[in-house]
């Protein structure tokens, strides 16, 4: 511990000693749980004081974190009676995510079912998939016409009229919360839509929001931050900023937009930004909603000369709103989305050289990016280096596992990972992008580049799960062995998502093999962004299908279900212990093991080659030993003490 952490944690102390009979008087409106409001308060002071001296300076700190405390205080106050019995539950099961039992489902409601008064109704086929765990994709009032799909919201507190209100949210969550299900939602916290009353504030003088945003009146400012960071969407929104007249008291400047000009970023260094924030995500949980994704964390804190990307007062900003949110909502957990490098991607679970709570989940974007480079090189030495070699999770937290998103897939393989196993970098994002855009003539992929930068070659690749699996170019074809290769692709994509030991999500629609949608071309305000052709609306009349064996849609529906059933059986697919890659003696074959104390081993196998593939059975510790639980054919064949993995198939295997 450093002199200053010691004196930073006495001074901690410190402010609460002086705190507490206050708040212990006013925290009498919580009735009998007003001594596990205080008990949490204390437990949680080293992770609210501190990171306030850290980010606004000790001397501000003793007067944020009262004012911190009682936001919190107030929305436990409010918090409904059925909510707090969740956070119970939740308290004496703090393990409640990582169980096998959870498996996601994401959806834009309008795609999905129109209205959020509608959604209730499909719970059933929600259900019978073995979902526990919904995303709903931004849902909160966005501004009129283009809001990046939802990603520029200009109120909080209200629901985007065109999906209901926030009764009909409620509502959701309760009927979620009645099935043993929970409820994820959106929280975008680096900007605002400019239309946001408190842009509008800030635009208008107001000083109470003088400091909400940045702006500078000319371009030096900006040009020293825009020569190092990367730029998000090179096409239509380039550099990092955007000239605004109204802007500098009418003078006009540029005003921070990381993302599109119409997403002002919020500026986290002034405090009352990060505690409006707060008031914003405990009035949320208070609707009902279980997990936050904090949307676009990465960007949250600037600093001139870097990417302006994962600076460490980002982790302390995150810290700092978990350990509120819990306090006021100890049920309640935070879902990192942080598309970055692997080395970068551990911190946000809070794996620090000393762990601090951070996100109890993340996207593993690492490995979602690693199973399509797999499939298109038929090739797991990639990802078996990349992600052997990431840093152990704190046991606390788990992954989200997933295929597919809403958004682009962008390939964050780094330089030293692809070196490692003899490639370029640039050429295998290269290779990826032509692969998945169907630019060879060996590629079924149906795939788009998003956001090619001609300066430096980069792009990124939209599309489906299934299309960019094979199944709609086989389908267009009418070549039905094609077709079997492009579902197998898909569940065997899906099979590591389910068996890597996280939450598995299923994007809506990769259950019936949904293609790329491509009517989002004749609105404009959805025509010049090429994501929302892998934002299909549902197809329930193909859904109707889901058990026919002899449809595309029952041939994956079946397949998916019986992945999540598997699962679920499984204590050593719970979070709370580490997958270990393995090498099982072929480079085809992506081998991982997973042990949870109170479970015996689990090995994993996917096979990325169209051929069957042997993998040594010896070179897995006990392997041969192991019961298949569940593979993609039946039996796995063993040829001189080699195990067999058919091509594009997979294969998981437990101790007895
Ligand atoms: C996240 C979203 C993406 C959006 C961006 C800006 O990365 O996933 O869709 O464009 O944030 O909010």
């Amino acid at each position: 511990m450093t002199a200053s952490d010691a004196a930073r944690r006495r001074a901690a102390e410190r402010a609460w000693r002086a705190l507490r009979p206050q708040v212990a008087e006013e925290a009498r409106v919580l009735g009998e749980e007003s001594d596990a409001f205080l008990a949490r308060a204390e437990l949680a002071l080293l992770d609210v004081h501190e990171p306030l001296a850290v980010l606004y300076g000790d001397d501000a700190a003793d007067d944020l974190f009262a004012r911190a405390l009682r936001i919190a205080l107030a929305a436990a106050a409010e918090r409904p009676a059925a909510l707090r019995r969740l956070d119970r539950r939740r308290e004496i099961d703090p393990g409640w995510f990582q169980r096998s039992r959870m498996q996601g489902y994401i959806c834009y409601v309008d795609h999905f079912c129109g209205t959020l008064d509608r959604l209730p109704e499909h719970l059933d086929y929600l259900a019978e998939l073995g979902t526990t765990y919904l995303h709903l994709m931004p849902l909160l009032k966005p501004r009129e016409g283009e809001n990046d799909g939802g990603y520029a919201v200009a109120d909080y507190r209200a629901v985007d009229p065109r999906l209901g209100t926030m009764a009909d949210l409620e509502r959701v969550a309760a009927a979620l919360h009645e099935r043993d299900m929970s409820l994820c939602i959106d929280l975008v916290l680096n900007h605002t839509a400019r239309e946001h009353p408190w842009a509008q504030a800030w635009l208008a003088g107001d000083p109470e929001y003088a400091g909400f945003y940045s702006a500078f009146p000319d371009r030096q400012v900006p040009d020293a931050y825009d020569a190092t960071i990367p730029e998000v969407f090179p096409d239509r929104a380039p550099g990092s900023f955007s000239w605004v007249p109204e802007a500098c008291g009418g003078a006009g400047g540029w005003v921070w937009t990381t993302f599109w000009p119409y997403q002002w970023d919020l500026d986290y260094t002034d405090p009352a930004v990060t505690l409006a924030m707060l008031g914003e995500i405990v009035w949320l949980a208070n609707c009902g909603v279980d997990v936050f994704r904090m949307d676009a964390v990465p960007f949250m804190w600037k600093r001139l000369g870097t990417t302006c990307q994962n600076q460490p007062e980002v982790h302390t900003l995150l810290q700092l709103l978990h350990a509120l949110t819990r306090l006021a909502a100890p049920g309640v957990i935070f879902k990192a989305e942080a598309i970055v490098a692997p080395d970068d991607l551990v911190p946000y679970l809070g794996g620090h050289d000393r762990y601090r709570p951070e996100c109890e989940l993340a996207y593993h974007n690492s490995l979602m990016v690693l199973l399509w480079s797999s499939l298109a090189t038929q090739d797991a030495r990639l990802a078996r280096h990349a992600i052997g070699r990431m840093r152990p999770i704190p046991p606390t937290t788990t992954w989200v596992t997933y295929v597919r998103g809403h958004d682009d897939i962008g390939w964050a393989v780094t330089d030293e990972d692809a070196a490692a196993i003899g490639v370029g970098g640039h050429s295998h994002r290269r290779f990826l992008n032509d692969f998945f855009a169907g630019h060879y003539p060996a590629s079924a992929a149906r795939g788009a580049l998003f956001q090619e930068n001609a300066l430096t070659g980069d792009a990124r690749i939209s599309g489906t799960a299934a299309s960019l699996c094979g199944i709609e170019e086989a389908l267009e074809r009418g070549d039905d062995e094609a077709l079997e290769a492009g579902i197998r692709r898909l569940v065997l994509l899906y099979s590591v998502a389910f068996a890597w030991g996280g939450i598995p999500l299923v994007y809506m629609g990769d259950e019936i093999a949904l293609l790329n949608d491509d009517r989002y071309r004749e609105d404009p305000s959805r025509a010049p962004d090429n994501r929302w052709m892998h934002r299909p609306v549902m197809d329930w009349a193909a859904a109707g299908r889901r058990t026919d064996p002899t449809a595309l849609e029952g041939r994956v529906f079946g397949r998916i279900r019986r992945l999540g059933e598997v699962r679920r059986s499984l204590l050593a697919l719970r979070g709370g212990a580490e997958s270990a890659v393995l090498d099982a003696g072929n480079d085809a074959v992506l081998a991982w093991r997973r042990r949870h104390p109170r479970s015996g081993a689990f090995v994993g196998l996917a096979n990325f080659s169209p051929s069957p593939q042997a993998v040594d059975a010896d070179a897995v510790t006990g392997l041969g030993a192991f019961v298949p639980v569940l593979t993609s054919d039946g039996p796995p064949e063993v040829d001189g003490g080699r195990l067999v993995v058919p091509g594009l198939g997979f294969a998981w295997l437990a101790e007895p």
